[in-house]
């Protein structure tokens, strides 16, 4: 029995019937619903906004894990928490004011996450750490389900559990991208505490136990 998280990721479910596809994150295993949200900017693809995450929030109790791939996320805190997020999490590189937009979050009564891409060192995060609940290792550039994992970011997650413990932090670790039956247990045995699943999980291939 895994202690992780598991986290699904709606960007590979069905949008016709979204429904559905949150009962099948119920009936396997799934902790928390991951919900990619992209501008077009930060990211070239746009997927979703508050509009979507409030209409869905009603079908499950589980908590929504919102990822933004937005530019200024400072602009939209509010609206997402409003819309039903129950974690927050916004990248390092699309603001100039990371600890603020974790205070915002903090305000608005929400668990606050900072994504790293593959490009970002993690030993920029170091003043932000103590305020996080979440660290996102980004193990493929953000912006597309289906990738292939890159394996130098997963020791991004081994780098933040040793600081954690080294620092008596409480951050939790999460990893997205290129998850699958064949590198799942690299992550875990790196140290994270929150897997995210998009294609594998959706094509009912992921074994989760
Ligand atoms: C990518 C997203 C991921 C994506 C992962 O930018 O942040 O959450 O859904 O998809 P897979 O698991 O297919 O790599
Ligand atoms: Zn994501």
């Amino acid at each position: 029995m895994k202690t992780q998280i598991l986290a699904p990721s709606l960007l590979s479910a069905n949008f016709a019937d979204l429904g559905s596809e949150i009962k099948k994150i119920e009936d396997n295993k799934g902790g928390a619903v991951h919900i990619d949200v992209m501008d077009g900017s930060f990211v070239p693809e746009i997927t979703y906004g508050e509009p979507v995450i409030r209409s869905i929030r009603k079908l499950t109790e589980l908590p929504f894990d919102v990822h933004l791939m937005i530019e200024k996320p400072e602009l939209h805190v509010e609206s997402f928490a409003k819309a039903g997020a129950d974690w927050i999490t916004f990248h390092w590189e699309a603001t100039n004011h990371a600890h603020r937009v974790i205070q915002m979050i903090h305000e608005m009564g929400k668990k606050a996450g900072v994504a790293v891409c593959p490009g970002t060192p993690v030993s920029l995060l170091s003043e932000i750490l103590p305020s996080a609940d979440i660290i996102l290792v980004m193990t493929v550039n953000p912006g597309w389900g289906g990738q292939k994992i890159i394996p130098s970011c997963v020791e991004k997650v081994a780098q933040l559990k040793k600081y954690r413990e080294e620092h008596g932090l409480n951050y939790l670790l999460s990893v997205d991208g290129g998850i699958n039956n064949e590198t799942l247990n690299s992550v875990i045995d790196a140290g994270t505490d929150i897997v995210v699943s998009g294609s594998c999980f959706f094509n009912g291939s992921l074994k989760w136990s």
